[in-house]
């Protein structure tokens, strides 16, 4: 075992590059964009579409085991590697983190509660979903929603228009039952080929603009809310026999239960304060998962927050680099567009 594949060439690609060569290995990225912020730091880049057969042909043949950082690698593209080398997370996470119905689906028959939904398919069904939630109810569109684009939500009957189901593109859409929650918490886990879990402690999440703005840890959680986002993630990586690290977001009520709201099959950005808090960092216990080495059982040896560099929050870094106890992580892109990521700080209690 020698060189990692990576699907994707944006900053979680780069972070798994990092971590992957401090253990020795090669990295080579698979992305259409040449010098993204992944292959800055990789050992080499297939320049490719994602779908690309003859780029992925070309990835599959340079490396031993296959990896991906974003949940919209088109898993024909997934399953066609995985005919020729290991692809961890296996291509059936993908297929249920990419539809926002099927993973509710999913989520709920392993035993997990999670927002009542309706599947939308047009003006007349968004009604009557809306009618039945009393007006209230977040619409999302089913696939390629991210950093809360692809949203709407309602907060009485007053609040539907007519051209409602329109104006997200008329597209296959979820509508949930509206979640009064009180926190935000995510769990980043990993299951190692032997079907060892591990388990990262809940971080406290604040969005700002559909974006994670901080993660805070320790997460103000009971011991038994804690325990249960532990089980919830373990149930889920069982029943998809994964392979790497995945994040789970979850809100919680005011009487401390638990709905899991999404999962990603991939490193996730709640999870980045590991990187200064823990041992080994999310990214690297991805990289031992995937690898067949022995998991870091998580362990945290500091109290941190982790704050998204957004957009001109890049301007910003100077700051950070002066006060004591923080870890600045840049993710080398050049142009810094409104709401785009350009790197995170993590600074330690
Ligand atoms: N059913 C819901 N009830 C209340 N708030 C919600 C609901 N679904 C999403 N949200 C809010 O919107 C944010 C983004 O939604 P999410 O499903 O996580 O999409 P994304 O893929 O964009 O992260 C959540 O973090 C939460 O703050
Ligand atoms: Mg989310």
């Amino acid at each position: 075992m020698r060189t990692i594949g990576i699907i994707g060439g944006g900053q979680l690609g780069r972070m798994l590059a990092m971590a992957a060569a401090r253990l020795n290995f090669r990295t080579i990225i698979l992305e259409p964009q040449s010098d993204c912020p992944a292959a800055q730091v990789a050992n080499d880049q297939v320049v490719a579409a994602y779908d690309d057969e003859a780029g992925l042909a070309a990835l599959a043949q340079a490396c031993d085991v296959i990896t991906y950082e974003f949940e919209n690698v088109p898993v024909s593209a997934a399953e066609f590697l995985a005919r020729s080398k290991p692809v961890y997370p296996p291509p059936k996470a993908l297929e249920v983190a990419q539809d926002r119905v099927t993973e509710k689906r999913f989520i709920q028959d392993c035993g997990i509660e999670t927002a009542r939904f309706h599947a939308i398919d047009d003006q007349a069904g968004l009604e009557a979903a809306l009618t039945d939630f009393g007006g209230r109810g977040v619409l999302k569109t089913r696939r390629l929603g991210y950093d809360g684009k692809g949203q709407k939500v309602f907060r009485g009957p007053q609040d539907l228009p007519a051209g409602a189901f329109n104006e997200l593109g008329g597209v296959p859409m979820i509508l949930e039952s509206f979640i009064a929650f009180e926190r935000e918490v995510s769990i980043i886990a990993a299951r190692a080929i032997d079907g060892t879990v591990s388990c990262f402690d809940p971080a406290e999440n604040i969005h700002r603009n559909g974006i994670l703005h901080t993660s805070t840890v320790p997460a103000a959680l009971g011991a038994h809310t804690a325990e249960t986002a532990r089980r919830a993630a373990k149930a889920l990586l069982d029943a998809l026999g994964y392979v790497g690290v995945i994040g789970v977001e979850f809100f919680v009520l005011p009487d401390g239960s638990l709905v899991a709201n999404e999962i990603a099959p991939r490193v996730h950005n709640s999870g980045h304060w590991t990187e200064a808090a823990c041992v080994v960092s999310q990214f690297e216990q991805h990289i031992r998962a995937i690898t067949g080495l022995p998991l870091s059982n998580g362990a945290r040896h500091s109290d941190c927050v982790m704050q998204n560099l957004i957009g001109d929050d890049i301007n910003d870094v100077p700051a950070w680099l002066a006060r004591p106890h923080a870890l600045v992580h840049l993710y080398g892109k050049t142009e810094a567009r409104p709401g785009r990521k350009m790197g995170h700080v993590t600074w330690l209690a």
